[in-house]
């Protein structure tokens, strides 16, 4: 997207302000914070821009007075679209959380194909399009998010809009085995093909999708020159990138220096008790690996006994999705795997697992980040994993260690500092513990200077203007 005074229209399922009511019942406004707004809301404060999405409340709610009054503080405009109960449950809930959502995370077993949700899907995407074709000013681009609105871009072309449509898809995409056991698999993979942009977050999911594209588009050719890839259909272009999403370093970096964050960090590490704390940090949510991972632990805590008294795993479940079934079931599979594990091995003075179900706030997260020697992101699949990144920028001393997931998108960029695992091998996932145990001060720091050194280069500013960088060079005059 051009930079040069060009309005721009965001839209993802939520916005970046959920309108709910507070303990008197009023309803009120709740900004929530996070990598992709800190990146785009500077460029819409400054290029004027509109910001389409679900404000996560009932329909008869007063999100559009509320959010108009918003707006102009925030100097660019949220723009709310209404979802009905009815429609919460069957696109939200149904298609994008229990089928979309554990097909691309390779979890068929957790996948439901309903036709009833589907039409849902579709019904919610298209007045997603038509709440974001009133928005649009002139050639004002349009850059749809994630894996809840993969069908925007053909209801915005079925309404006549010819602005560029850009989509970043934030989960991974999976194989095309995968995609060929969904029902409506032509239907999503040909409104791909009315975008004009598409971005991954890794190679591995460029490469799933020109798989797809090739086993279920008709008439498409593939056209690669240098980094850009193009897929040829339908006379119109679409092309094809790979950005790994980032994080904010310097409001990590920065952050993770005051004294507020000194102080919460010390103030876990007095109550837990502990030589030494490995943290794990997640959204409830299968795809995080939460159980292998307390299974692993287990494991070291068998095979290395000298680990018992001394290193604990501190794991905060930040809940999410706890009205889909699974997420439930998953919340009870840990409470009941903690509280054996905790059994098994707690003394008068040391519990080995302190297991949070509970939303942290900035000065808390950063907290645990800096209070913990060991981080174990062990992700069973995930887009990209930005817990990983933030515990390095947050490791401001250089001496955290980072045991991550290979299936985390987040590999590509960490596996050189990181100790990498395979989250189902739980044996060596038990001797990965036990090695960032024991790790010397020399190598810690050598790692996690690569880490930060990674993350700090590439921020998510960078990513922004890189994805952006695409736009701008589809508008140079020798293009056209
Ligand atoms: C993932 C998805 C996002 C989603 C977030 C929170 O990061 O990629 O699109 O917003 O989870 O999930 P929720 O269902 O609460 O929006």
């Amino acid at each position: 997207m051009n930079d040069e005074n060009r309005h721009m229209l965001v839209v993802s399922n939520r916005l970046p302000a959920a309108v709910d009511q507070d303990s008197d019942g009023n309803w009120k406004v709740f900004p929530s914070s996070g990598g992709l707004v800190t990146a785009m809301a500077p460029v819409m404060r400054r290029n004027g821009g509109t910001w389409i999405g679900w404000p996560g409340c009932p329909k008869d709610a007063p999100a559009e007075e509320l959010l108009r009054e918003h707006s102009e503080q925030e100097r660019f405009t949220l723009k709310p679209v209404p979802v009905s109960e009815d429609e919460v449950a069957k696109y939200y809930r149904g298609f994008s959380n229990q089928t979309i959502w554990p097909l691309f995370h390779d979890l068929l077993g957790y996948c439901e194909f309903d036709a009833d949700q589907w039409e849902t899907y579709c019904e919610v995407n298209r007045r997603f399009a038509e709440v974001t074709a009133e928005a649009i000013q002139g050639s004002s681009p349009v850059w749809v998010h994630d894996y809840q609105l993969l069908l925007v871009g053909r209801y915005l072309r079925e309404l006549g809009v010819q602005n560029d449509i850009d989509f970043f898809l934030h989960i991974p995409f999976p194989s095309s085995d995968l995609i060929r056991r969904l029902p409506w698999r032509r239907e999503i993979m040909y409104a791909l093909m009315d975008y004009d942009h598409i971005g991954f977050q890794t190679r591995h999911d460029y490469r799933n999708f020109m798989q797809s594209v090739r086993m279920f588009v008709e008439d498409t050719r593939v056209h690669s020159k240098r980094n850009h890839s193009f897929v040829l259909h339908n006379e119109r272009t679409i092309e094809l990138g790979i950005y790994p999403i980032s994080i904010d370093f310097k409001e990590f970096d920065s952050g993770a220096r005051s004294q507020e964050v000194a102080d919460s960090a010390w103030y876990f590490r007095e109550n837990l008790r502990s030589d030494k704390l490995v943290l794990g940090l997640d959204r409830l949510d299968y795809t995080k690996g939460i159980p292998e991972r307390f299974l692993a632990f287990e494991r070291a805590l068998e095979k290395y006994p000298e680990l018992r008294g001394h290193l604990a795993l501190i794991q905060v479940v930040v809940p999410s999705r706890v009205t889909v079934p699974q997420y439930q079931g998953l919340k009870e599979q840990l409470d009941q795997l903690a509280g054996r594990i905790n059994g098994r091995f707690s003394t008068d003075r040391w519990i080995p697992i302190h297991y949070m179900f509970r939303h942290l706030n900035r000065n808390q997260l950063l907290g645990y980040y800096k209070a913990s020697e060991i981080a174990l992101i062990t992700p069973l699949r995930d887009g990209m994993n930005l817990v990983a990144k933030e515990y390095c920028a947050a490791s401001i001393e250089n001496n955290g260690v980072l045991i991550l997931s290979e299936f985390a998108g987040a590999a590509d960029q960490l596996a050189q500092g990181a100790l990498m695992v395979n989250p189902y091998d739980l044996e060596r996932a038990a001797d990965a513990i036990f090695a960032a145990y024991i790790m010397d001060d020399e190598e810690k720091t050598r790692r996690m200077k690569a880490l930060r050194s990674e993350v700090r280069r590439n921020d998510v500013h960078k990513w922004l203007r890189q994805f952006m960088e695409k736009e701008t060079r589809r508008h140079r005059p020798s293009q056209t």
